[in-house]
């Protein structure tokens, strides 16, 4: 192999958390709008799994995933963080987007930055862009101990909700929302989860769960209410004709983050509201374990197997 070399976790086929192979590799080059990274560490997503396992499609093999970064800047050594929508990121150097890399500010650390950026702008951008949450609105939200759920619980208390009720499947990780702030925590499990989230008592369901939650969270609305979608199962149960959402003036919204990094401006805003709400401690992710490079199967196990809360990250400072 000519030229430089970096570890990388590599898969040769879609499959499996065992696909996973530590490897020496060519560093990415990067071409015009782009830039280098040294990577201090990688985060997981849960879409990783879905790259994974080669339900999204289309993706040429071999493939090294990882849709988050953060790490020096190649050229200026700024510290950045970066969201790779081409993947690449459990990797010692990962190419980004210039548009989609953001300078981490002092008073953030580099692992707070990374936890906070997918699915914090997913959370914020679900709440806000889409969501349009307004003050007093009772929130309710899916998966609330997870990456996207437990910065979404403490943006729309930030947000000025009147009431915020979290669900989650363990006493663990509903102790663990309820430190968040949530008024209320729910286990999605309950036979009777419609009535206590209160039928006609949700303004503004979000849920990334999918399947019955999402019907349930149909039935818990309250007339003008909107159910919002950020991920999940996206099964036959998950579409609803319009005359039940009529029912109940009810409003169903799907959320991509693909559409806030479309927008250079609007994608730089909204990091620059989370990492303010980083530096005031009013916004902190919660980071469930850091790993290193060669566990990032056992990392991917856990996240499916729901064993996770907040985010997993991969620690890339070891040596080269
Ligand atoms: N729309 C976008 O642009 C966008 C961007 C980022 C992420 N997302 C989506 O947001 C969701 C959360 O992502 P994340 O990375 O933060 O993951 P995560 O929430 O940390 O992990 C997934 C959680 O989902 C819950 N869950 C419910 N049923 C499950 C099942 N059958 N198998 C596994 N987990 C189940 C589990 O919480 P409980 O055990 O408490 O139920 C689990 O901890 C995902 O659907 C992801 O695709 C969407």
């Amino acid at each position: 192999m000519s030229g430089a070399v970096m570890r990388a976790a590599v898969i040769h086929r879609h499959g499996g958390p065992e696909e996973f192979r530590t490897e020496l590799v060519p560093e990415p080059v990067a071409g015009p709008g782009q830039c280098l990274l040294d990577v201090t560490f990688a985060g997981l997503n849960y879409a990783d799994l879905h790259c994974r396992r080669g339900e999204y499609g289309g993706q040429p093999l071999p493939a090294v995933l990882g849709a988050d970064v953060v790490g020096r800047q190649r050229g200026d050594g700024r510290r950045v963080v970066a969201l790779l929508r081409a993947g690449g990121g459990y990797a010692q150097v990962a190419c980004a987007e210039d548009a989609h890399t953001v300078e981490v500010p002092a008073g953030v650390s580099g692992e707070q930055a990374l936890a906070l950026l997918e699915q914090g702008a997913t959370a914020y951008g679900a709440l806000t862009l889409l969501g349009r949450l307004r003050p007093g609105e009772r929130v309710a939200v899916t998966a609330a101990a997870g990456g996207v759920g437990h910065l979404a619980v403490q943006l729309a208390r930030e947000l000025g909700a009147g009431r915020v009720v979290g669900l989650a499947s363990t006493a663990a990780k509903r102790e663990f929302v309820r430190s968040l702030g949530a008024d209320a925590v729910l286990d999605p499990g309950d036979p009777h989860l419609v009535e206590r989230l209160g039928s006609c008592g949700v303004d503004l369901f979000v849920d990334s769960v999918g399947g019955e939650l999402l019907r349930a969270g149909l039935a818990s609305l309250a007339p003008f209410g909107r159910l919002l979608s950020v991920g999940g199962r996206g099964g036959p149960e998950d579409s609803f004709a319009v005359d039940e959402l009529a029912d109940r003036s009810a409003g169903l919204l799907g959320f991509w983050l693909q559409h806030v990094l479309d927008d250079r401006a609007l994608f730089a805003d909204v990091a620059g509201r989370l990492f303010e709400l980083a530096e005031r401690k009013r916004l902190v992710a919660r980071i469930d374990r850091v790993v290193p490079l060669d566990a990032v199967g056992a990392a991917h196990r856990a996240l499916a197997d729901r064993l996770t809360m907040g985010k997993v990250l991969i620690d890339l400072r070891g040596p080269s």
